[in-house]
């Protein structure tokens, strides 16, 4: 939906196609797949830990595309408190306080995202929140897209390295427990992290690219 850190908008075509009419997103961030597949799913949930992103969500939702298209544009060096704004330049909430300046990273990117939200926000409005854990997800018949913070792998500070950045990170999720609750989930399971991960046994692959375009591979395992 919106720019996200770690979001996989560009990667979703890539995944295996939902096979089912529900999709859920346990950890959804901005929910790249189920808005790549907004129009194929009769129901779409998404389980997120980050209070402000359920919140911004929220917000979106409800927003006319009209009023969204009226926002401000934000100029560099002004003060925000919109997270929107610091999301178009990559930020986590992590890195963000309730008020921020406004880089001419964020003032430069805000508007081609706004953009792209626009064009899909209203085919988007049947998507169901809920602000909690994601073993909060019912365990129903549906196509699952699970996406947690990668794994640490053991380079970088683990606070600066990818699944780190989050306020809700890698470091209170245990691997072991969310592999026996993802291979428990009914339907269709599409399960995601980063090469070097060993959570699961991966059954796919797929060449991506990180924020600062250097090259990685993401693999996942799907089972139908
Ligand atoms: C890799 S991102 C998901 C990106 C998403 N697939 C997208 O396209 O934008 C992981 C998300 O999981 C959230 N998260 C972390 N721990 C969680 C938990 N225990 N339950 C639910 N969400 C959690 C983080 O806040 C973050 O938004």
């Amino acid at each position: 939906m919106f720019k996200f850190y770690g979001a996989k908008h560009r990667l979703a075509a890539l995944y295996p196609v939902p096979t089912r009419s529900v999709i859920i997103e346990p950890f959804a961030g901005a929910a790249g797949y189920a808005v790549h597949w907004r129009n194929a799913a009769d129901r779409v949930i998404l389980v997120e830990k980050d209070e402000r992103v359920v919140e911004l969500w929220q917000r979106l939702l409800a927003m006319p595309v009209d009023e969204l298209l009226e926002l401000p544009t934000p100029e560099a060096g002004e003060r925000s408190s919109d997270l929107l704004v610091a999301f178009a330049a990559g930020r986590t909430t992590r890195d963000t306080p309730k008020t921020f300046t406004v880089t001419s990273r964020m003032a430069e990117r805000f508007n081609p995202m706004r953009r792209r939200i626009a064009e899909s926000l209203d085919e988007c409005r049947h998507f169901e929140l809920v602000h909690g854990d994601y073993r909060d997800a019912p365990n129903i018949e549906a196509t699952w897209f699970i996406d947690p913070p990668y794994q640490p792998t053991g380079v970088g500070r683990p606070d600066r390295t990818r699944g780190g950045r989050y306020t809700h990170s890698n470091a209170n999720i245990d691997y072991d427990e969310l592999n026996g609750w993802t291979q428990s989930r009914r339907g269709q399971v599409i399960a995601c992290d980063q090469e070097g991960a060993d959570w699961l046994q991966w059954n796919g692959a797929i060449a991506a690219q990180d924020t600062s375009s250097r090259g990685y591979r993401e693999v996942f395992w799907e089972r139908c």
